[in-house]
């Protein structure tokens, strides 16, 4: 018998009164704020209230974030015993966690996630890579990278908008535990968090010119990207950037890292356990309103549960909720951008245009800021570009599969190689997938689970190199292969 009690809930709005927000902000330069040039406006994709005024950085701008960086490295952070830099590291992550409500609120208005994420997820995450990282920074020599691993120098850090604050963190974090100084640079629409983690530097007092902060968009992406001055490059964004980048660093010195896109097969056997199964499909599509390089974005489904599958999970869609993503209770906040959600809607139409067939429950969605509802295509083929390409928002491609390999062939049947899940109730099986699949991260029936001690990254266009764990910590040290 099936259960369709379905419960109200009342608002359960979080404050907003916890963070104060400037009407304009500069650029984090030699442990100061200073003042920027040209400004460009940060909304709250869930209202498009303008939130602040944020800094475009330029040439100078930049030229003047890599001289401090350069400086605090030579004079300062490479000569400073790992243990020292340890305990900044640890003092960071502290007072991310005292400060953590004020960042998942903040994170929550530019960004248009759901409060229940940056506050369960996000922020939590993001101080946990500071306090891993930090028990790294005494024992590199320990870390089977060499006996005695030195670091790159300054690293130039360019990051994406669906995991602001997290995204820093996984850039930062390691990058300051081998002994490198930054340049990072927060992506246009989500700059609030990495500016607010800015102050944290000062609080910290870590000292000046390690983490330096310019805001603004590809533009000063692509100058922090050719600089001279800078030795390593580290990357997460579109395939599209990641190959212009790739292409950029190829003739220099500098190293790179690129985590980029994906289009991960979340593939379910006939054993799988079908109601644990079916929030795994859920929390791998509509966690962070799919805007996740990581996304289970590809459902492969055993023909002989399908049906069964598509039915619960229909009936599960129908109790996502959708709207404020201030709201406690909210599942699915705000598409980022209207670029974003002109980028959904349109390969949503491919799917339509195509001959796959949408479904997506009732649900009313706010009159003002960026909506999609949660969607699901079925009938979907190999062929079809709802199947190749990624969409990045809350839209799941169904297909089907008859024989094990077949589902392999499938999910290997694709440009990227991110990540995938396996959802069966058979050990073997699950070694067996594991090993046939040609992805970073592999799930076997959970999704979209991290943590800082486990390496993440790609094959093929998703990506170069690791980030996270022993894997990472290489990525920052000199001579120390990245794979
Ligand atoms: P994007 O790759 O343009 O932006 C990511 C970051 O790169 C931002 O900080 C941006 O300012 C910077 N950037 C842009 N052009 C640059 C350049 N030429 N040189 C250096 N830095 C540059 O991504 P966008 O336009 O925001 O999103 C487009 C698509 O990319 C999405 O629909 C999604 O499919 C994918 N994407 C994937 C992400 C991931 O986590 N793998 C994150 C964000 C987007
Ligand atoms: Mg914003």
């Amino acid at each position: 018998m099936e259960t369709t009690m379905t419960f109200e809930y009342a608002p359960a709005p979080e404050s907003r009164a916890i963070v104060t927000i400037k009407p304009k902000y500069g650029h984090f330069i030699g442990g100061k704020f200073v003042a920027g040039g040209k400004h460009f406006p940060t909304i709250n994709p869930a209202t498009e209230e303008v939130l602040s005024q944020i800094a475009l950085a330029g040439k100078a701008d930049v030229d003047a974030a890599v001289k401090a960086a350069r400086k605090a490295y030579t004079s300062t952070w490479s000569k400073m015993s790992g243990k020292e830099r340890g305990k900044y590291l640890y003092r960071i992550a502290r007072i991310m966690q005292e400060r953590a409500r004020e960042f998942a609120v903040l994170e929550t208005l530019d960004n248009g996630k759901p409060i229940r994420e940056s506050r369960d997820t996000d922020i939590p995450l993001a101080a946990a890579h500071f306090f891993y990282h930090a028990g790294w920074a005494d024992k590199l020599e320990y870390a089977g990278l060499g006996t005695s691993p030195k670091p790159l120098g300054v690293a130039g850090q360019i990051i994406p908008w669906n995991f602001p604050l997290l995204m820093l963190a996984w850039k930062v974090a390691p990058a300051l535990a081998a002994g490198n100084t930054v340049v990072l640079k927060p992506a246009e629409s989500t700059p609030l968090t990495a500016l607010l983690f800015a102050e944290v530097c000062q609080q910290a007092e870590l000292p000046a010119g390690v983490v330096n902060i310019v805001t603004g968009d590809g533009s000063t992406g692509a100058l922090i990207v050719n600089h001279p001055g800078i030795d390593k490059i580290a990357f997460t964004g579109s395939t599209e950037v990641g190959k212009i980048i790739a292409r950029a660093v190829a003739p220099t010195s500098k190293s790179v890292t690129l985590e980029l896109g994906g289009k991960a097969a979340n593939i379910v056997f006939d054993d799988a356990p079908i109601d644990e199964t079916v929030e795994g499909i859920v929390n791998g599509i509509f966690f962070n309103q799919g805007h996740v390089c990581c996304a289970g974005s590809r459902l492969l489904l055993q023909e002989s549960v399908a049906e069964e599958v598509l039915h619960k999970l229909k009936n599960r869609m129908e109790k996502i909720r959708v709207g404020d993503p201030m709201d406690k209770n909210t599942d699915v906040g705000a598409i980022n951008s209207k670029e974003q959600l002109a980028k959904i809607i349109e390969l949503a139409a491919v799917g339509d245009a195509e001959g796959a067939e949408r479904w997506s429950p009732a649900c009313s969605l706010p009159s003002k800021g960026f909506w999609f509802a949660p969607t699901i295509f079925t009938g979907v083929t190999q062929a079809h570009r709802i199947a190749r390409e990624e969409i990045f928002g809350p839209v799941l491609s169904v297909l089907t599969f008859r024989t094990p390999q077949e589902a392999i062939e499938k999910a290997n049947n694709t440009p990227f190689g991110l990540s995938a899940g396996i959802w069966s109730e058979k050990g073997s099986r699950t070694l067996w997938a594991s090993q046939q699949l040609r992805a970073g991260v592999i799930w076997a029936n959970t999704f979209n689970k991290f943590d800082p001690t486990s390496p993440f990254g790609g094959y093929k266009e998703s990506g170069w190199g690791r980030e996270g764990g022993r894997h990472g910590l290489a990525a920052y040290l000199k001579g120390v292969s990245h794979e």
